[in-house]
């Protein structure tokens, strides 16, 4: 897994046994990219894969050389003003207006590890062999200003960490925009695939061809958004699940982003990612530096299935940290869905104990217990216990839960504030929004400046109190609305510019002191279910509600579409009531059930409300969960059929061993004669034989019918398992799995 620096052809070639990344340093001093994708062997020169030819009758050539042109070359971190007419990755502004750079290679260093970038999440080794990096240092010789552009290539995934820092020199510069990375890639038969959606619709799957100019995703609500996740791919036309090449770039960072292609008019395409420019506008004062969120850059071969699974890996295993990082997650109840606001201790404890009756592991108490919260006009901003509906208060009640033999988990939202509160009475020009002016409110509340220390570490000091007195072994941290009118009251112009990302450094620097202080807590991130779902956020909670979507149905979708970049262990994923809250739906207690598992499981519904039938078939789907949970959070997992474009959707888990897995189907409409419908498995072994066995209602296992319940590993992958509905010809018989929002469940077992 080398870094290797060809000094003769100033090449660098950063390499593993599955990818390839190769830039040099051109003639002019700036790094100029050449390849990035399947592997290469390395050789002293790839100079030939740099076209030199000019298009274009006058294009901007290089002074002494009007062969040399940046219009037309790939670049490695593109600068405005230097011939290059595309959207750049950098931007910067001395005091007297000038945005003229030329940022020349001065020197670079390689090492093994990779080092943390203070403040921000970022992927880590655990051992400094698992990783090498390369960092280069590019100067400006008038400003003294240096960029030093970091690579980290992991020796098991086919991916490269990219970051950049910029150093101020003996002269201030003003930073307008500073994307992580940039990528120029010399064609453009490519299609863009991202994640987009709405409150309780998120991350679905979007694909468009590429077109000449600009195609981009971002957000500037001050989140990563319900709308587009920080992550983008670009596939090749004939990529499916399983096969053909992308290349995917992710964004570990949880405010504003742009993910940005673009085409030129000579058909290469270039990508960016990074902070939005939008409001960025960070000065830096000689001794300062600027520090990018990290980008990563995967590469696959094996259509998006791999990408997923690389992403999968690399963010469970070296994103995610902490006590929860490995462990089993517990199995929870939530009492939003059950109780909204309306609750006392007696119902709480009633709803707690039939949980515990059934198998749960952990109570959530949800929005509603603090101030004297019983609607969303008030009380955010004051976290202290209110004593009318918990008069024992929170030690009391969770000692009472933990009697039952659940753990305790308590709701917060930090980042909030109601204008009913002490809080907001006491320092109203903490709020982000311009004071002087009429400012919107989103849910009756307002965005608490988290830019400024002081506002952070009072709340820190309310949380801190909050938790260290009761018993609480879980913490859902959420976050319900999208920046208005930014603005910190108070500061100056030049704070301004930086408010959006200092508030999201606040928000990773309050996590990270709770997570010091109280490491046995298991967080779980929520933004109005999934508007904060990026892999920032899961360097500090393991674990995210993924929508408040709960209608299996279309949990189906966010799902899957969730699935394209982030692991089942972080995604938060509950049985509901039926009917569904958000849809109104219907759906078989099963299919709820099916849905949830592929997740970290819980109930959000009102059990004290259930027949016992259905309270039976919840406690054997527990321990049906508790069985396969450590397969689903650590096995690797497979999409096998689109819900997007089909009434049938399919996906499956395999043990890393390939000796176990669990396979789902579903089907959202019963067709009338439904056709024969079979469908091919994924990640087995093809010679092994595996006993199949559909699980029924209620979590029980009865082997399929005799011809097809011991199956090859091959059959299963290569002729498919058959889903098709018995037959039907007759009133009444064969209907135990048929009808709508019908799903089958399938556990494989290596026969030894
Ligand atoms: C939005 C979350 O997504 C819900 O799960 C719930 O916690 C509510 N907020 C509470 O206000």
């Amino acid at each position: 897994m080398p870094i290797i620096f060809h000094n003769k052809t100033k090449e660098f070639h950063i390499y593993n046994d599955k990818i390839s990344y190769i830039f040099k340093i051109l003639a002019n001093g700036h790094p100029g990219h050449i390849y990035y994708g399947k592997r290469l062997a390395d050789r002293e020169g790839f100079g030939g894969m740099i076209e030199y030819a000019l298009r274009d009758m006058a294009p901007c050539a290089f002074e002494g050389n009007s062969t040399f042109s940046l219009e037309h070359l790939k670049q490695e971190y593109p600068a405005f003003g230097s011939g290059d007419m595309r959207f750049p990755a950098f931007e910067l502004e001395r005091a007297d207006g000038s945005r003229a750079v030329d940022f020349k290679y001065q020197k670079h260093e390689i090492y093994r590890g990779k080092k943390k970038l203070p403040g921000l999440p970022a992927v880590y080794v655990e051992d400094e062999n698992e990783a090498e990096t390369l960092e280069v240092t590019l100067e400006d010789a008038q400003l003294g200003a240096r960029i030093v552009l970091s690579y980290t290539i992991f020796e098991a995934f086919p991916v490269i960490a990219r970051n950049t820092c910029f150093y101020c020199g003996g002269e201030c510069i003003t930073l307008l925009n500073a994307m992580s990375g940039s990528l120029d890639l010399p064609d453009k038969d490519y299609e863009m695939v991202e994640l987009a959606g709405a409150w309780s619709r998120e991350r679905h799957v979007n694909i468009r061809p590429l077109g000449y100019g600009i195609q981009s995703i971002y957000s500037l609500r001050g989140c990563s958004s319900h709308q587009f996740n920080p992550f983008l791919a670009l596939k090749r036309k004939n990529t499916d699940e399983h096969s053909g090449e992308v290349i995917a770039a992710s964004l570990v960072y949880s405010g504003d982003f742009l993910a940005q292609v673009e085409v030129d008019n000579y058909d290469v395409t270039r990508l960016i990612m990074g902070i939005h420019p939008n409001e960025f506008c960070w000065e830096l004062n000689p001794g300062e530096h600027f520090q990018t969120p990290e980008m990563i850059l995967a590469y696959s071969e094996k259509g998006l299935n791999g990408m997923s699974q690389t992403f999968h890996q690399l963010y469970r295993t070296r994103l995610a940290r902490g006590k929860w990082r490995d462990k089993a997650r517990p199995i929870l109840i939530n009492n939003w869905e059950a109780t909204y606001f309306d609750f006392n201790e007696d119902k709480i404890l009633a709803l707690a104990q039939k949980a515990a009756d059934i198998g749960v592991e952990l109570f959530v108490l949800d929005d509603g217990w603090f101030g004297k919260r019983n609607d969303a006009t008030s009380s955010l901003g004051d976290w202290q216990v209110n004593t009318e509906k918990l008069p024992q208060g929170m030690k009391r009640l969770s000692e009472k839960i933990n009697e039952m033999g659940m753990g305790f988990g308590l709701w917060i939202e930090p980042e909030m504030v109601n204008k009913d509160s002490s809080l907001f009475r006491g320092h109203p020009d903490w709020v982000l929004a311009d004071s002087r002016r009429n400012y919107c409110h989103s849910r009756n509340q307002y965005v608490l400046d988290f830019s400024k220390p002081e506002v952070v570490d009072h709340i820190h000091g309310q949380l801190r109190k909050v938790l260290g007195e009761a018993n609480i072994s879980y913490v859902k941290w959420d976050m319900n609305r999208s920046f208005s009118e930014v603005f910190s009251n108070g500061m100056n112009r030049s704070w301004q510019g930086k408010v959006r990302h200092k508030y999201i450094l606040g928000v990773y620097g309050l996590y990270e002191r709770l997570i010091q202080e109280f490491p046995d807590i298991l967080f779980e991130s929520c933004a109005s279910g999934g508007a904060r779902f990026d892999p920032g956020i899961l360097h500090y909670a393991p674990q995210g509600w993924t929508s408040d979507d709960t209608d299996a149905i279309e949990r189906i979708k966010i799902q899957y579409g969730t699935s394209y970049v982030y692991p089942l262990s972080c995604m938060g994923s509950h049985v509901s009531a039926s009917p569904n809250h958000q849809l109104f739906r219907y759906t078989p207690l099963e299919t709820r059930a099916n849905v949830a598992y592929f997740g970290t499981f819980g109930y959000e519904l009102d059990l004290t409300a259930l027949p016992g039938q259905e309270l039976l078939e919840m406690k054997r789907q527990i321990s049906f969960m508790k069985d396969v949970r450590e397969l689903i959070r650590q096995g690797v997992f497979y999409r096998l059929k689109n819900p997007f474009e089909n009434n049938s959707s399919a996906w499956m888990v395999v043990s890393e061993d390939r000796t176990e897995a669990l396979a789902a189907y579903f089907r959202v409409l019963q067709p009338a004669q439904a056709g024969f419908e079979r469908i091919r498995l994924a990640g087995l072994c093809a010679d092994w034989e595996y006993s199949v066995q559909e699980q029924c209602p209620g979590g029980t296992s009865k082997p399929l019918s005799r011809e097809i319940n011991v199956c090859f590993g091959d059959e299963l992958m290569y002729a498919g398992l058959s889903v098709s509905d018995a037959a039907s010809g007759l009133y009444g018989v064969a209907r135990e799995k048929q009808g709508d929002y019908l799903s089958r469940l399938f556990r494989l077992k290596k026969i030894h």
